[in-house]
């Protein structure tokens, strides 16, 4: 029984049990919502108004299928791919995001240490809560790092950070070209996540759940813009006014001639921009939306590789982020045309279920992903992968549409019929059954009502006064009640005996009472008494 079947050893320690039990990026999202409060979760998976895009770019990367080509010897596949001057060991890059301490403790840091682990570039966004000098210092010189730039109104502000980025060997400039104005991120306007927060109840109460989170996150140093040191404090709120609406091709113009290393724009960028990029003689595009949050509805990236990729021809550079959760959506994104896939959320999930490790986790099951995914599709290198790209993929929706074209074969449609047959009778057993349990309970809140007496409505029975008040009244239940009949003061409405049932109503338990008296009871005593009821 032993050698049949093997006990799982469970880690003592929490997280890496944790992140041990996550087989893919929908667990580690899973582990990063129990994790987290509210709040900063959706900040970070959340997206702008209608989250519209953000599903879409999921989406577009799943519509495609594939086509493998068998029996081509694939066991040892090769996933490294080159990116600009580097040869990287998966065509993988970690994006630029803002605000990454607040996910965890180790915030950007943590990012770039696991990509260089793995010996990927990291990019560090403007708005990041590591700065440019120390995030260089706590990976060393050896680490590929990029810098995302967003130009900001304050021109001397943002060449000052680009000369810094330089100086710190940061190899390429990422400018960020969707962000003329701030995106509208409900989840975040709701939750009131703001600097300084605008705390709702909601926000308390997700605050208060999560004791471990506040103690990491209270005991680090403060959250704050690193990249703005030394200057006014910024808010978020205040960083819609840091953008600059007035950005245009002469600004990525002068950061052509100032900056020394590789030029990329990051943006919905389509086929015409990205030759108009390519002239000027950036070296790249960074087709993406953002992950939906700035202009919601915006084109999936991944449904641009393809005529960016024909616009710019081969030699140069595109990558593609919004939407990439899979190995096999770097696969689809290389065989569309792309250099390499950039992450976002992807390895954020990770950090927020376990920091730094986390971030691992994240990155081995993407490498591990994309080369099984290499492998079933038959190629050997990424380099055959580009080149049959177009061949080994269909889209989903156009053998859907074929299927729904051709005529149904006779035994399909008979379990079409049986199938609908069964819907519609289930469907009326279920309306059946709800009519059924409704009038129960109305009838059951109907006789307990009467049961404690405090109900109107029509009595039973009869009754005989004399003098003033007293009387027999006479009550009877209707379906399985019970006789009622006793002395009682009479009601004085004539009606004796429903006054009696009535009144020993009053007296009874609701268990223990008749059901409502069901007969008339007017006329039944002609003359009125006057009493009161008890
Ligand atoms: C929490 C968060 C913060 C982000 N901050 C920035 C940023 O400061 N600069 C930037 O250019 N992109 C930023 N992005 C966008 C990412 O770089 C990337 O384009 C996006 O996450 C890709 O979409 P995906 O996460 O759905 O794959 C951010 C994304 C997230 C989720």
């Amino acid at each position: 029984m032993r050698s049949l079947v093997r006990l799982r050893t469970v880690p003592l320690d929490a997280q890496a049990r944790r992140l041990g039990s996550c087989y893919d990026i929908a667990d580690l999202r899973r582990a990063a919502k129990r994790r987290i409060p509210r709040p900063v979760f959706d900040y970070v998976d959340g997206a702008a108004d209608e989250e519209i895009a953000v599903a879409a770019n999921v989406a577009a990367f799943r519509s495609w299928r594939f086509l493998p080509r068998v029996l081509a010897g694939v066991a040892s596949a090769d996933t490294s791919a080159p990116v600009f001057s580097s040869t990287l060991p998966v065509p993988l890059v970690l994006g630029p995001t803002g605000y990454t301490r607040m996910m965890h403790p180790d915030g950007e840091i943590g990012g770039a240490r696991s990509a260089a682990r793995h010996s990927l570039p990291y990019t560090l966004s403007t708005m990041a809560t590591t700065g440019i000098e120390e995030l260089r210092g706590s990976v060393g010189p050896a680490a590929e790092l990029w810098f995302q730039l967003y130009l900001t109104r304050d021109r001397v502000q943002s060449y000052d950070l680009v000369d810094r980025a330089a100086a710190a060997g940061y190899t390429a400039l990422v400018v960020t070209v969707d962000t003329v104005v701030a995106g509208n991120r409900v989840r975040d306007l709701r939750n009131g996540l703001s600097i300084p927060p605008e705390l709702t109840l909601a926000t308390i109460a997700s605050v208060a759940a999560k004791p471990s989170y506040w103690y990491q996150l209270l005991s680090g140093p403060s959250l704050d813009y690193a990249n703005f040191a030394g200057r006014p404090r910024t808010t978020i709120r205040k960083t819609a006014d840091f953008f600059d609406a007035d950005l245009n091709w002469s600004d990525i113009e002068s950061l052509r001639a100032r900056w020394p290393g590789k030029l990329l724009l990051k943006g919905p960028v389509g086929p015409a921009d990205a030759r108009r990029a390519m002239e000027l003689g950036l070296d790249g595009v960074q087709l993406s939306n953002h992950g939906g949050r700035q202009l919601d509805r915006t084109v999936a990236p991944a449904d641009l590789i393809a005529p960016v990729r024909e616009a710019v021809g081969p030699s140069f550079t595109v990558l593609v982020d919004s939407g990439v959760r899979h190995g096999a959506d770097v696969a689809i994104a290389l065989a569309l045309g792309a250099d390499a896939a950039v992450l976002g959320r992807a390895y954020l999930y990770g950090l927020m279920a376990g920091g730094t490790a986390g971030v691992d986790r994240a990155l081995d099951l993407l490498t591990g992903q994309f080369r099984s995914t290499m492998q079933f599709l038959g190629m050997t290198s990424v380099a055959e992968l580009r080149k049959h790209g177009p061949d080994l993929l269909t889209r989903a929706g156009a053998l859907l549409r074929e299927g729904r074209r051709a005529k149904p074969s006779r035994m399909r449609r008979r379990h079409f019929l049986w199938r609908r047959l069964f819907v519609r009778t289930a469907r009326i057993i279920y309306v059946i059954r709800k009519v059924f349990v409704i009038t129960a309970v109305a009838a059951a809140w109907r006789r307990s009502r009467w049961g404690w007496g405090c109900g109107r409505g029509w009595g039973c029975g009869w009754g005989w006064g004399w003098g003033c008040g007293r009387g027999w009244g006479y009550g009877r239940g209707g379906r399985g009640g019970r006789r009622l009949s006793g002395p009682v003061a009479g009601s004085g409405s004539g009606a004796g005996g429903f006054s009696a049932s009535i009144a020993r109503a009053r007296s009874t338990p609701a268990s223990s009472c008749g059901s409502r008296p069901t007969a008339q009871s007017s006329g039944v005593i002609s003359t009125s008494v006057s009493g009161s009821t008890p």
